[in-house]
């Protein structure tokens, strides 16, 4: 059976407040392997395709904007079932009610901007990861 990866970001707001060392801290900490780090700023046309799924959605051109704002960092991570996994050590989208403990728990909150800030990406599928990862680490 092959490895599972996720393909993981820090996003602008992350890496502005210096929390990649965390973010990655807790992926090893987890048990999980770190395959491959790039930061990078991201462009309009890299985003649209990363996003694809939420082209016409309200916080669609907000969250392109944030996601151009500064630079990111990509991340491979791998391990059996880390997809879910990091789903789990990042916590639900919404910063205010994921859970203490969790990265977005613990590291972001509701800053009353459009487009709601926190932290990390994590692919949500194995679909998602194989496509996601192909856009931040092309061959
Ligand atoms: P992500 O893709 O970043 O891991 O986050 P997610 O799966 O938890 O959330 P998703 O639904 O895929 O949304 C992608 C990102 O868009 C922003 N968002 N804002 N109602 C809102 O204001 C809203 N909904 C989504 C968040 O930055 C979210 O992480
Ligand atoms: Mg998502």
């Amino acid at each position: 059976m092959s490895t599972e990866k996720t393909l993981i970001l820090v996003k602008p707001d992350g890496v502005a407040r210096g929390l990649v060392g965390d973010v990655i801290s807790r992926i090893e900490s987890k048990g999980y392997s770190i395959d491959a780090v790039r930061m990078l700023k991201a462009d309009r046309s890299l985003l649209e395709k990363h996003y694809a799924e939420h082209v016409g959605k309200a916080f669609y051109e907000p969250l392109v904007e944030f996601m151009m704002s500064g630079p990111i960092v990509a991340i491979v991570a791998s391990g059996n079932r880390v997809i879910e996994g990091f789903r789990s050590l990042a916590g639900v989208t919404d910063p205010t009610l994921a859970a203490p403990g969790t990265i977005r728990g613990d590291l972001a909150r509701d800053q009353g901007t459009k487009v709601v800030q926190n932290i990390v990406h994590g692919s949500d599928s194995p679909e998602s990861a194989v496509r996601e990862i192909e856009i931040f680490f092309p061959k």
